[in-house]
């Protein structure tokens, strides 16, 4: 057993803070050697910590990777006998009810490979402290629960570091001797040390501002490296929209009279909500129509959100503890994806959100890493930011939404920021505030943050034609994870319609009274709450066909036996956009996995030939919902549907399914990808989104059958192409097609064109990293050694060794171990640098067990084979101790 094998930390060990801060007055001195840290921190006894209280407890600070070089209390340098310091703490021993600490720390953020605390990004300055970031910048309190007013001078080199930002307002600012500056800022709303931010550069600044409903004038600004100055227009232009959003769904308005976004190039995550002062991957915030995809726009929009959101659901009302994480993330995702639908299609954006949960939050929930929303325990905070935290909570955030409606959800959320605001609590808190606007008991709902795992509800059916009744059986079972067995039923809002034969929706009438009222509605949301429930609906004069679990009101497993004839009549003819998809993908699957290992004779059922056929041919639908209609199930998706999964075996089989029908519908998809050419100029609306996502599918479809009029179609949509989407998506289609000069030669004029934007080369980089032609082990190490990659930055390692291992699962999944044995090769490797990333890219093979067995040997022994490594960071530790366990 490694010596640095961490703590677990448990939630029901949570104490209030001994001691509070009420004001933290930071200097910086930054340096190109390194950077001096001055911190004067006003401390008293939490009136609220009874221990304390009556004895006088110790403090104890925070550190991590720092270099002492003063401690003064009250005035008096602390006697070596009253203070310890080790690799984690600063403990005094002996202090006052109230007292001013101030320490000086000396910190190297050039070396920071970690991107924790203060770090360099090429020449800027900038931080990262959620969630335990503050503790490599200055000894702290470094807990959520402790909020203090900070106050930040920073003074660095005029000439390198003209721009100097920091949370709140700027209040003062002049030059110093030897060609430095400083510029010192004020934050009046107390706020956690995760929320702490400095940011030091040459930057270009960009100008915007934006009117509050009470009429105040907010400035924004945007600060970004001088070459990124035509790439901030759509980050403004969503912030703006965000901000007036805000205080029409939730009467939340901006309180400082700036807003600030910085782009930084090395990032471990997307973004944070620093107060004030965002900070964002360039990734996901710099786009222009020449190098950003229809994709990346909507990605910058909804993290441009989700951070400025956070201003109130996250920093005005935060966490207490880590174990509530998902109170600001499940709830700003969810405000976020709302957002994201009201500016564009709801049902578009609920189908995306699915996806994502179903693939991937589905597969995390039975995985060995499964957690529940509110998690009991964890080791290192950082492996928390996990899908459950952000999007099964924001699911659960939904079903209450759905379950008290939109007024008294708003009700509710009025009351929790009324409450709340400048405090530190927990999702029960949240909860709470529900139930107290609404008059709901949401007690079971509970439970939703407190079990793991994604409930199955199993449906059967059967009508009694002699009585016109229709009876609908619901079982709920939710399985086992770690840890935790016999679990209770949930809460499940249920949304069900019902279809007659011509495709109307029925009235459904739970009862022969209410039939007789005539009341009944043709959409009912069923509340689950038993283990199995039986539902009537009466008079219906023949069988119906049901519309279950509409727009996907709860994050759960459906099993029913549909016919494929249902599922076609759904595709056609449900009223619910999300079920029409759902319908269609259900089918494709039902096909696929019928392929899985078939002979060759068996051919592709007709039925879904047919069903495509409509869906390309038909202008009259909606074009959008048709773009997501014809993307077959991922094999990532297929996989999380089957025990013992043979990756290679569902890959041949979906292929012969999307040859077949590209085969088939060949005419079809020419005249699709014509009907769709843009004439006029790039829009980045709804409809043109959806124009140039059926084109590019039509062109990738033409291109995996070698189709010569498909050929020379890409060509010229990849030499012609105004923007990004276009051009990516004709090189695309020349990487996953058989035409291997076209492909070398559009990859290598993509890379020529534009080898100078990271944003871009990061693309170019996983378009081949994750393609089955492209991403042979031995083009994967070419990637390695490219001029262009660089192992010190997240996005270039996600781009080529995520890519390959997450989207690129064929080649992952090679028979012979070697795409296991690479990935625990560059995540051992990682791990002495940047452990967070490591940690991250670990996870493809902690899945192990859904695997068949030849393919789960090998990745176990990848697994062990990391385990084993030395000096194993904490945050390896705790994700490969686990998926081993
Ligand atoms: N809090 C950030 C967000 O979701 C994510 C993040 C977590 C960023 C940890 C950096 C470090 O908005
Ligand atoms: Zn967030």
């Amino acid at each position: 057993m490694p010596s640095n094998q961490p703590q677990t930390i448990y939630l029901s060990d949570y104490k209030v803070p001994a001691y509070l801060v009420d004001t933290a007055d930071l200097r910086f001195e930054l340096f190109e050697d390194g950077a001096r840290v001055h911190s004067t921190l006003a401390f008293r006894r939490n009136p609220d910590c009874q221990e304390n209280q009556e004895t006088g407890a110790p403090l104890q600070l925070h550190g991590d990777s720092l270099k002492l070089e003063s401690l003064v209390l009250n005035g008096e340098a602390v006697a070596p006998s009253n203070y310890n310091v080790s690799d984690e703490l600063l403990t005094v021993n002996q202090v006052p009810q109230h007292f001013t600490l101030q320490v000086v720390t000396w910190i190297e953020p050039q070396n920071n490979t970690r991107l924790e605390g203060l770090y360099k990004s090429a020449a800027m300055f900038c931080t990262q402290c959620e969630a335990e970031g503050f503790r490599c910048i200055t000894y702290f309190p470094d807990r959520p629960d402790v909020m203090a007013r900070f106050s930040t001078r920073i003074e660095a080199d005029k000439t390198a570091y003209p721009v100097l930002l920091s949370n709140g307002n700027p209040v003062e600012q002049g030059d110093l001797s030897d060609g430095r500056h400083f510029v010192t800022w004020e934050d009046p709303f107390p706020k956690p040390a995760y929320l702490f931010a400095l940011v030091a550069g040459d930057l270009l600044e960009k100008q915007d501002s934006f009117t509050t409903m009470s009429g105040r004038k907010v400035d924004l600004r945007m600060y970004v490296e001088p070459r990124n100055s035509e790439k901030c227009e759509y980050a403004l232009d969503s912030l703006k929209r965000a901000m007036a959003w805000d205080e029409q769904t939730y009467g939340r308005e901006y309180d400082l009279d700036i807003f600030m976004i910085v782009a930084v190039d090395d990032f471990n995550m997307g973004a944070m909500e620093n107060k004030g002062l965002n900070i964002f991957n360039s990734s996901c915030v710099l786009a222009s129509q020449e190098t950003a995809t229809d994709m990346a726009f909507e990605r910058i929009e909804s993290i441009v959100a989700h951070e400025y959101f956070h201003n109130w659901s996250g920093n005005r009302v935060t966490c207490r503890d880590w174990f509530q994480l998902s109170l600001k993330e499940g709830f700003t995702v969810f405000r976020d994806t709302q957002f994201s639908g009201d500016m564009g299609s709801a049902t578009v954006k609920r189908i995306e959100s699915a996806t994502v949960l179903r693939t991937a939050q589905f597969a995390e929930d039975a995985g060995p890493m499964a957690h529940s929303v509110r998690p009991a325990s964890y080791m290192e905070i950082t492996n928390f930011y996990t899908l459950t935290i952000y999007v099964k909570g924001a699911e659960v955030v939904r079903m209450i939404h759905t379950l008290l409606g939109p007024d008294l959800f708003r009700k509710g959320s009025d009351l929790y920021f009324e409450r709340h605001d400048g405090q530190a609590v927990t999702t029960d808190d949240f909860v709470k505030a529900m139930e107290d606007a609404s008059g709901r008991d949401l007690g079971q709902f509970r439970l939703w943050y407190e079990q793991a795992g994604t409930p199955q509800l199993a449906i059967s059916d059967e009508y009694d034609e002699s009585a016109g009744v229709y009876h609908l059986h619901v079982k709920q079972t939710l399985p086992d994870t770690p840890g935790q067995t016999d679990k209770q039923p949930q809460h499940i809002p249920f949304a069900l319609g019902l279809l007659g034969s011509r495709g109307e929706a029925l009235a459904l009438a739970l009862s022969a009274d209410e039939l007789a009222s005539g009341d009944a509605p043709q959409e009912r949301v069923l509340e689950l709450t038993e283990a199995s429930h039986s539902f009537e609906f009466h008079g219906l004069s023949e069988r119906p066909v049901s519309s279950l679990l509409r727009h996907f009101s709860a994050p759960v497993r459906v099993s029913y036996s549909w016919t494929r004839e249902q599922l076609l009549f759904l595709m056609n003819h449900d009223s619910d956009g999300f079920n029409r998809w759902d319908a269609g993908q259900r089918l494709a699957i039902d096909v696929i996995q019928q392929m899985i290992g078939a002979p060759k004779d068996v051919t592709v059922d007709a039925r879904l030939v047919g069903a495509f056929r409509h869906l390309i041919s038909d202008a009259d639908l909606d074009q959008a919902l048709v773009a997501k209609m014809l993307v077959l199930p991922t094999v990532a998706y297929l996989a999380e549907l089957t025990d013992g999964a043979d990756v290679p075996a569902i890959h041949r089989a979906r292929r012969r399914v999307l040859k077949h029908l590209a085969i088939a519908l060949r005419d079809e998809l020419v005249a699709c990808y014509r009907r769709n050419i843009d004439s006029g100029p790039y829009q980045l609306g709804p409809e043109a989104v959806a124009r140039r996502s059926l084109r590019n599918t039509a062109l990738a479809w033409l291109l995996l059958i070698n189709d010569e009029e498909g050929r020379s179609l890409g060509l010229g949509q990849y030499r012609d192409a105004d923007n990004m989407t276009d051009r990516m998506g004709a090189l695309k289609a020349f990487v996953n097609s058989g035409y291997d000069d076209d492909r070398a030669a559009t990859l290598n004029d993509f890379y020529q064109t534009f080898q100078h934007d990271p944003q871009v080369v990061e693309q170019w980089f996983s378009v081949q990293a994750a393609s089955r032609r492209t991403g042979q082990l031995s083009h994967i190490h070419a990637l390695l050694e490219h001029p262009a990659f660089d192992w010190k930055n997240p996005n270039k390692i996600r781009a080529v060794i995520g890519a390959f291992a997450g989207q690129n699962l064929v080649n992952f999944h090679n028979p012979d171990g070697s795409g296991y044995q690479f990935l625990a090769d560059q995540v051992c490797k990682l791990d002495d640098s940047n452990p967070q990333i490591a940690a991250r890219l670990v996870s493809p093979l902690t899945r192990w067990r859904k695997f068949a067995p030849e393919y789960s040997q090998q990745m176990q022994a990848a697994l062990m084979q990391i385990r084993d490594k030395e000096n194993l960071s904490g945050d390896l530790y705790e994700v490969v101790y686990k998926s081993l366990a």
